[in-house]
């Protein structure tokens, strides 16, 4: 099963991917959070990509497309994948889209997680993670047992650049005026659900569940 999670910065995409990747059984590929790891290693895709992700810029086709795929190509996601993050762009849906068909599976599902402005600009900017494991908090909507601590691994909790300032503003733009028209390239094929992802973390999950046992048959519970 391939289910993609459409939304704006901050819209909740990592936090719910994560959850659903574990009550489903699918692994989780989220784009940023690739590019974040090529930083660390300082790969030469991440040193290309970098200069991009600081401004809140799309990282171009050329360098994000052959890196999600080689992931979607790894046979323990052959069962399926929940992408965040990708695609982002129409080429990104056409080689997707090309490369499941080669391996004869297809987009299950296009799940857009819509949340007003108000709210994503209050979540990017009280957004905190780890600097171990990227484990992700908010100040107030998710706070840490102990202040600027990550509760799963004591590593020290940073704010993510991006998240602030012209980059983020940059980011927000680039979604409401670019990403958004993939939403119609799955609508058009009856793939598209819309999901409040408003209210809280428990009750967006609890709705995406049941958009995704009915759209598709799968059960899980949380
Ligand atoms: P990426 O890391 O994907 O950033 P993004 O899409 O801007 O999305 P975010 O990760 O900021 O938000 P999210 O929806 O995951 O929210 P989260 O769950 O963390 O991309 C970064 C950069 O990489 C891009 O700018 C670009 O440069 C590049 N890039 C990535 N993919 C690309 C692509 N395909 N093509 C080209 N370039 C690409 O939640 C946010 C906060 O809110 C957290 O603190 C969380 O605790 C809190 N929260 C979550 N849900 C709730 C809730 N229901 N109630 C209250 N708080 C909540
Ligand atoms: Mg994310």
């Amino acid at each position: 099963m391939y289910i993609l999670l459409i939304g704006a910065p901050g819209a909740g995409k990592g936090t719910q991917a994560k959850k659903l990747s574990q009550l489903l059984a699918l692994r989780h590929i989220a784009s940023g959070d690739l590019f974040h790891t090529a930083f660390e290693e300082q790969t030469e895709l991440g040193l290309k990509a970098q200069r991009y992700v600081d401004l809140g810029e799309l990282v171009p086709d050329e360098i994000t497309i052959p890196m999600v795929m080689r992931h979607i190509e790894e046979p323990e996601n052959i069962q399926g994948v929940i992408l965040d993050g990708f695609p982002r762009t129409f080429e990104q849906s056409q080689a997707l889209d090309a490369e499941l068909s080669r391996i004869k599976r297809q987009v299950d599902l296009a799940i857009h997680l819509k949340v007003s402005r108000e709210e994503l600009l209050a979540r990017l900017a009280g957004r905190i993670f780890c600097q171990a494991n990227q484990h992700v908090y908010h100040i107030k909507f998710r706070p840490p047992k102990v202040a600027d601590r990550c509760d799963l691994d004591g590593s020290k909790l940073y704010q993510r650049p991006d998240d602030a300032g012209e980059a983020m503003r940059r980011r927000l733009v680039i979604y409401f005026n670019q990403t958004v028209q993939l939403l119609d390239y799955y609508r058009q094929q009856h793939k598209l659900r819309e999901v409040d992802g408003n209210s809280s973390i428990d009750q967006v999950q609890a709705i995406l569940l049941s958009v995704i046992n009915d759209s598709t048959g799968r059960v899980a519970k949380v």
